[in-house]
C-alpha cells in the first residue's frame, strides 16, 4: 500500500476530503493508529505528559523525539509520520535543520511540527529550503504554558485573532505544508482555513479544518484526570482498541466529529 504524501494531504484538501490524525509514541499503537486508516501520525511532545507523566511539555528531549519517532516508525505502514520539534530545539535556523534532520535521519519523520507564529518565520524558510516538510503550530501552544500562566482558547478578541490570521500567512509564505491550529475560536479557524493555500488542521479548532487531530490517549480514554473539552473517548460501544480507533477516523472523515460542544 502507498505512504500518504504531502501531494495526497493538499488534494485532500482541494477535493474536500478530511485528513485524519492521531499521534503514537511507539510501534504497537503507530500500527494500530496506521491500520485504523489514520492519514498522519504526529509523535507529539505531548508524550512528556501521556507517556513521561509530567505536567507539560517544556522537558521533552531531542533525543526523546528521535527515539520515539523511530519507535513509531517501525510500525507505521501506511501514515505520513510527524514529529513535533520541543521545546528550544528550534531557537535559529541552523539549530533547528540540526534538529529537524535528526527528526527525519535517525527517526524516520517526513514532516516536522514546530510551534510559532510569524516569530519563527526565518526557521521555516530555512527548513523549508533545505527540503523538511514544516506543520506550523499556531493558536494554543503547549511549549508557551509558562508564558501564558495556563491552558486556554487562542485568538478570542479581535487584536489577538488578526495576529493568528497574519501568522498563518507568514508562515505559509515562509514555506510551511500544513498548519496545526488549537484551541481557537470556530469562526476563527474557519476563516484561516478558507485563506489558506495548504491543509489545515484543527484540535479544539472546529469541524470547518481541512482535518482533525486528537492525541492517541483522549481517544482512548486513558488520560488521567478530566479529558480537555475539545476531545471525545470513542472506547465505549468497543470491545477493541483498532475498533475505536476506525470509528475516529471515520467520524472525522463523515464530519461526525468534531462536533459544536467540542468547537469554542
Ligand atoms: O504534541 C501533541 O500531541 C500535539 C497535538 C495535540 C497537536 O501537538
Ligand atoms: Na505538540
Amino acid at each position: 500500500q502507498k505512504r500518504v504524501t504531502v501531494a495526497d494531504l493538499r488534494r485532500a484538501r482541494r477535493e474536500g476530503r478530511k485528513i485524519a490524525c492521531l499521534t503514537a509514541y511507539d510501534a504497537a499503537f503507530a500500527r494500530l493508529v496506521d491500520e485504523a486508516g489514520t492519514d498522519v501520525i504526529l509523535v507529539g511532545d505531548s508524550l512528556g505528559m501521556v507517556v513521561q507523566g509530567h505536567e507539560t511539555t517544556v522537558s521533552v528531549t531531542v533525543d526523546e523525539m528521535v527515539y520515539h519517532t523511530r519507535l513509531a516508525a517501525a510500525g507505521r505502514r501506511h501514515a505520513l509520520l510527524m514529529a513535533d520539534m520541543p521545546f528550544m530545539s528550534f531557537t535559529d535556523p541552523a539549530m533547528a535543520l540540526r534538529n529537524a534532520a535528526r527528526l527525519m535521519q535517525e527517526g524516520g519523520a517526513e514532516m516536522v511540527k514546530l510551534e510559532g507564529g510569524a516569530g519563527q518565520m526565518a526557521v521555516v524558510e530555512q527548513l523549508s529550503v533545505h527540503g523538511v516538510p514544516v506543520c506550523a503550530h499556531l493558536g494554543l501552544r503547549p511549549q508557551f504554558v509558562h508564558k501564558i500562566g495556563g491552558y486556554r482558547v487562542q485568538g478570542r478578541d479581535a487584536a489577538s485573532a488578526q495576529a493568528l490570521c497574519e501568522d498563518a500567512r507568514a508562515l505559509e509564505a515562509a514555506g510551511a505544508e500544513m498548519l496545526l491550529l488549537e484551541c481557537v475560536p470556530v469562526s476563527l479557524a474557519a476563516e484561516i482555513t478558507e485563506a489558506a493555500g495548504i491543509p489545515v488542521i484543527g484540535i479544539g479548532a472546529g469541524a470547518a479544518c481541512d482535518g482533525q487531530i486528537l492525541v492517541l490517549h483522549d481517544v482512548l480514554g486513558i488520560t488521567p484526570g478530566k479529558p480537555p473539552r475539545f476531545a471525545r473517548n470513542f472506547m465505549p460501544g468497543h470491545e477493541r482498541v483498532g475498533d475505536a480507533l476506525r470509528a475516529y477516523v471515520e467520524a472525522v472523515r463523515g464530519g461526525r466529529f468534531p462536533a459544536p460542544e467540542h468547537g469554542f
